[in-house]
Parts: C-alpha cells; sequence; structure tokens
C-alpha cells in the first residue's frame, strides 16, 4: 500500500496508534505525533536525527484551544493568535500544566500554532475531537535535521520515506517557508525566526517593533548553519552578479533566485510594488524545491540571488544565508 495518500482516516489510526504522519501545512510539511504521547514525540527525535534540547511546536485545530496548552497568554500573545491564527505564525508562550517534557525540551515555554491548510485542519480537528480531546499534533518541518525542509509529498518520501507510517499529501505547501516565531514570554516580544507574517505585519498589531533576537539562540533554526544543500552555497546580491559568480566557480553550478518574468529587472531597489510582492511570494513557495532540484542535478555550487531586505525578503535571506554558513 503506498505511503503517501489524502486519507485522513488512515492518518488518524496511526497517530491513534502513536505512529507518525507526514502533514501539509501552508509553510512546508510537518512530520507530526500525538504531542499527549511521550514515545511517539520521542520517536519523531530519532526519525529527524534532531537533538532532543530543540522543542517542538504544537499544531492546533482552532485558536479557542490555545488555554488548554499555554498558561498565562499575554494581551500580546493573545493579540498576535486572533489575528494571525490559522496562519504562518508560532507563537511561544509560558506553557501549560499538561504539556509534556518531550515536546518542550524541559523549557518553562511551548510553540504553538494553527496552520492554515485545508486537509491539516481536518486532521486537527478530527484529532482533536475523536482521538484525544482538545489535543494537537507536535510536528517539526519533516526533514532530517539541519537539511532542507519539504515542500511537497514526494520531497517528504525521498528524505524520510521508510521512518514515517503515512504521508498525507496537500500538495506543494503555497508559502514554501517555515512559520515566523515570536517569542512572546519575553518582554517586549522577539521575533526569533522570520517568516510570511512580517515583522511590518506584527509591529502594526503590536503597536511597536518586535524586539530582533539577540544573545544564545533559543531556536534551533538560528543555528548559523542549517536548511542546507549538499552543493555549496555562494550568494549575491543581484541577478547582475549571477554571471561572474558563476564564472568565478569554474564546477557545476545552478543558479537560483526568483522567477525571470518578463520584466527586465528583477527586484528594484526596494521591494514595495506589487510586482516585486508577487515575485518574492513566488521566490519564496519554490526556494526549497529550487535548492533539491539544484542537489538533484548534481550541482557543486549553488549561486543563489538575494532578494532585498524587506517584507518576505527579510525569511528568504534568512534561509539563504544560513544554507551558505559554513557546516560544523
Ligand atoms: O512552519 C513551521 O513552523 C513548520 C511547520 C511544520 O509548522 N515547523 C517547523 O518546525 O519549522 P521546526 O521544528 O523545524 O522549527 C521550529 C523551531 C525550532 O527551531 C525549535 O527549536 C523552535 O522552533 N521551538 C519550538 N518550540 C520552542 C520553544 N518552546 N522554545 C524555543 N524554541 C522553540
Ligand atoms: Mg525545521
Amino acid at each position: 500500500m503506498s505511503k503517501i495518500g489524502t486519507d485522513v482516516d488512515r492518518a488518524l489510526a496511526v497517530l491513534a496508534d502513536g505512529g507518525l504522519v507526514a502533514i501539509p501545512t501552508e509553510t512546508v510539511y510537518g512530520l507530526a505525533a500525538d504531542a499527549s504521547n511521550p514515545a511517539a514525540v520521542q520517536r519523531i527525535f530519532g526519525v529527524k536525527q534532531r537533538p532532543t534540547s530543540h522543542p517542538l511546536i504544537v499544531h492546533l485545530a482552532d485558536v479557542s484551544l490555545v488555554d488548554d496548552w499555554a498558561a498565562d497568554v499575554d494581551s500580546s500573545g493573545r493579540l498576535l493568535a486572533d489575528a494571525c491564527w490559522p496562519g504562518p505564525l508560532t507563537l511561544l508562550l509560558p506553557r501549560g500544566p499538561s504539556v509534556i517534557d518531550e515536546v518542550t525540551g524541559g523549557r518553562p515555554t511551548v510553540g504553538l500554532r494553527v496552520p492554515a491548510h485545508p486537509m491539516t485542519t481536518t486532521l486537527l480537528e478530527r484529532f482533536a475531537a475523536q482521538i484525544r480531546r482538545g489535543g494537537g499534533l507536535a510536528a517539526p518541518s519533516a526533514n532530517r535535521f539541519g537539511r532542507i525542509s519539504p515542500t511537497t509529498a514526494a520531497h517528504v518520501d525521498a528524505d524520510l520515506g521508510d521512518d514515517v507510517d503515512y504521508i498525507l499529501d496537500g500538495g506543494p505547501c503555497p508559502i514554501g517557508v517555515e512559520s515566523t516565531i515570536v517569542d512572546c514570554t519575553v518582554e517586549p516580544p522577539q521575533l526569533l525566526r522570520p517568516g510570511a507574517i512580517t515583522a511590518e505585519q506584527i509591529a502594526t498589531l503590536l503597536g511597536f517593533r518586535p524586539a530582533a533576537a539577540d544573545g544564545p539562540s533559543r531556536a534551533s533554526g538560528m543555528l548559523t548553519s542549517h536548511y542546507a544543500p549538499r552543493a555549496r552555497v555562494l550568494l549575491v546580491d543581484s541577478p547582475t552578479e549571477v554571471a561572474n559568480a558563476v564564472a568565478a566557480a569554474n564546477v557545476r553550478t545552478v543558479v537560483i533566485g526568483p522567477s525571470l518574468s518578463a520584466k527586465t529587472s528583477v527586484f528594484g531597489d526596494s521591494a514595495d510594488s506589487d510586482d516585486d510582492l508577487v515575485d518574492l511570494a513566488r521566490y519564496a513557495a519554490s526556494l526549497y524545491a529550487q535548492l533539491r532540484a539544484a542537489d538533484d542535478a548534481g550541482a557543486e555550487v549553488i549561486v543563489a540571488v538575494l532578494p532585498p531586505a524587506a517584507g518576505l525578503g527579510h525569511a528568504i535571506r534568512d534561509r539563504l544565508i544560513k544554507a551558505a554558513a559554513p557546516r560544523s
């Protein structure tokens, strides 16, 4: 029987049994288990080869479940949850008393998010109604630790096929980069990982800018090297520098960047024209597939065009800079 399909009943049966299901979200695919089952959650770490000190996000069906999982949600957390969920935002909140240590790595906080993907919303709603009352699914991105996140069911199958019990195929992820993470357990809230909910949007909602992450990072996605393809990644600031970078590399090279539309210039001085916003969204949606395709094509070097540091451009730059960082 194929492991990839659209059978929500089968996914629920696997989860009820303590198994692992890859789930589509609007950002990237997640590797999900019942967040209240310690053995199932431990299996996620084993399959991902991820250190247990890197906690997992709990995915919930609905914003109304937040108080079952978090304690003392303050006004910033409440406001962001109400405004952005379902959507590509993860909030770090003080953990509720029933959250297990396997999920949080023993920390006093828990990462929560309500994803916006119709198939996974159905799964989460039925899970919380039929399998574990008010329950949630712990899910990191469905890739081995430090590698590129999957944005299609086929990516998950290629990485983890043997180790996952079922892959729920919800098509390609429309956003393509992981959720924005905001830590609401500190004052003022800190932006730990840029994503499709931008710092500008958060500032508008809160009435002040969130602080940038400082000090030793508290989210593993903030490790210097992450999201890494096999090929070496060279970054350039503009499409006009690509030819020189390719010539200098002088090995099998693949170029990745925004899809070149009919326009002659890609990205003007800033990213605020409508065309540029569309290009940024397309670039984010195709970014990980482009990195994977370059590896599959046997590239030794990937030359990647950095978008401007505005809006969604921050998230793309963050992932590319980590993909280009020296591996330890
Ligand atoms: O878009 C996403 O967020 C995807 C989809 C599947 O929801 N998930 C995702 O999970 O990117 P993951 O585990 O690959 O990245 C979540 C990051 C990790 O760096 C993790 O360490 C951090 O969030 N994190 C989760 N809970 C945390 C907590 N309580 N304190 C600090 N960091 C936390
Ligand atoms: Mg990840």
